[in-house]
């Protein structure tokens, strides 16, 4: 009889199912993107044929467009909803007050805009993305406009980064939905204000987003690889 081995895959299903249950009938909903979104994608697809639920969806990247449309889920644009009644979005770190680092999948802009239009945010990850402080074990996305990239980058690291280029697979630059770039930048032990850090970095011109979500998150669920979830709430 095949066994199931349960992993970082397993705990962010359980993680997409648990969030894909408070979903609600009729709601217009922001949709993240990442692996663990997609997860909340199948989960909500099922529940959209099994029980007949209404929603509307807002997708944060064109990835997540192609998934949700390939599942049956229907589609608005924020300007049509403006308004959203939930949001549920993956996260690549989280700190024990619920601030983020987000923009793994390079979809960071977007996914802030539409969290910002969002009554309530849900942020789902799998096990292993709660840290103590960020940008301990990932890097720092932070969108740029391609225009004078240089010496953008250079006015980052001066907030006492090192910041790395984003490639493709094919070697050439990273192009986000919106046409831009992104630099990861690694801070050496971590980021000790990522308030400071979020407000310093916004006045560099040439910056158009940073991947630290600070108030946007209001429920975290941890899912587990046994299947079962932890729940944090903003206070
Ligand atoms: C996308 O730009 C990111 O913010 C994702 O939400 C984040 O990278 C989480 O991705 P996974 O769910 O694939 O781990």
């Amino acid at each position: 009889m095949p066994r199931l081995v349960m992993g970082a895959g397993s705990s962010k299903q359980a993680a997409g199912k648990a969030a894909a249950d408070l979903v609600r009938d009729g709601v217009l909903l922001g949709l993240g993107t990442g692996s663990t979104v997609d997860a909340f994608l199948e989960a909500l697809a099922r529940r959209i044929q099994a029980e007949g639920i209404t929603v509307k969806g807002v997708p944060t990247s064109a990835k997540t467009a192609q998934r949700a449309e390939a599942l049956g889920i229907p589609l608005t644009s924020l300007d049509e909803a403006q308004e959203l009644d939930l949001v549920v979005d993956g996260a690549d770190e989280a700190d024990p007050q619920l601030r983020l680092i987000k923009g793994g999948g390079g979809a960071l802009l977007r996914e802030k805009i539409v969290a910002s239009a969002g009554k309530h945010v849900i942020i789902i990850i799998g096990e292993g993305k709660r840290v103590p402080r960020l940008g301990t074990g990932f890097l720092l996305p932070v969108e740029v406009l391609p225009f004078g990239s240089k010496v953008v980058t250079r006015h980052v690291a001066g907030l006492g980064c090192q910041p790395f280029l984003r490639a493709s697979d094919t070697g050439a630059p990273f192009v986000t939905d919106n046409g831009n770039w992104i630099l990861d930048c690694r801070f050496a032990d971590g980021i000790a204000d990522p308030e400071g850090l979020h407000s310093a970095l916004s006045q560099v011109p040439g910056v158009v987003g940073v991947g630290l979500f600070l108030n946007l998150c209001d429920l975290l669920i941890e899912g587990r690889a046994d299947g079962g979830t932890r729940t944090y709430t903003r206070t």
